[in-house]
């Protein structure tokens, strides 16, 4: 994965501006400056309308001034070093794969929350996996983040394979702790990663197992 930083950090260790790119995924700042504005406006109210999406990370994008508004807050986001929100990008041509977000839950402490979603026509092929794992990288070389969460409702097995895969080692279930886009406040599971915790392993290695086990 290589890096280009738009703005080297101040004296404070948060986020900056930058664009990971991981061969055929781009990762971008999400912002009023992204290139195609048309076409991701479009793709934030295709998420919006998206079942799984408004389902379990529901995104006030559904109209076009929604979703502009959303671009500038995430703008304001990086402005403040509170967030950190990139959108996927296919490489190739530009379209819009998914987003994946970080935000500071305390910064003082280096405590930080993870969430993604990615467009279903994207969905299958490692995009969330590899964008989280490379933002997480990223996090823990760049700033001061010393922990960081993904808390994803019980139903939501994807995500947890998500999770897993990032290193993101599960640590309890949350009871009825957030209400999700069915009005419903799910148990959730908690995953959190440690800025000393070990690379996860490669997902697509595959796995040895003892001689006389699945
Ligand atoms: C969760 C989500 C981001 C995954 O995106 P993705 O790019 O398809 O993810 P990946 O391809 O990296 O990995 C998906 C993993 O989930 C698994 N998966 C996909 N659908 C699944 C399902 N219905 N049940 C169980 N596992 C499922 C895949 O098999 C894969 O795991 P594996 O590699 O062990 O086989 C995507 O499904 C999504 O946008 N969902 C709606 C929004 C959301 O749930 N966001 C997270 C909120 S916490």
């Amino acid at each position: 994965m290589s890096t280009s930083a738009a703005q080297a950090p101040a004296d404070r260790p948060t986020f900056v501006r930058t664009t990971l790119d991981l061969g055929d995924v781009l990762l971008h700042p999400w912002g009023r400056a992204i290139a195609r504005p048309d076409v991701m406006l479009d793709g934030l109210m295709a998420a919006a309308a998206d079942p799984l999406i408004s389902l379990w990370n529901p995104l006030a994008t559904a109209g076009r001034e929604d979703a502009l508004a959303w671009l500038e807050a995430r703008d304001g986001g990086w402005d403040r070093g509170a967030g950190a929100s990139f959108a996927a990008l296919d490489a190739a041509d530009g379209a819009l794969l998914g987003s994946v977000s970080l935000r500071w839950v305390d910064r003082e402490d280096g405590l930080a929350m993870i969430g993604y979603w990615v467009l279903p026509n994207a969905r299958g092929r490692g995009v969330a996996t590899r964008a989280t794992k490379a933002v997480t990288g990223w996090a823990f070389a760049t700033t001061d983040a010393r922990r960081i969460e993904i808390a994803h409702a019980v139903g939501n097995e994807a995500s947890c394979r998500v999770a897993h895969h990032c290193g993101y080692l599960p640590e309890g279930t949350l009871r009825a702790s957030h209400r999700f886009g069915d009005g419903v406040h799910h148990d959730e599971h908690l995953h959190a990663r440690l800025a000393t915790d070990p690379e996860p392993a490669d997902p697509t290695a595959p796995t040895a197992h003892p001689s006389g086990t699945a």
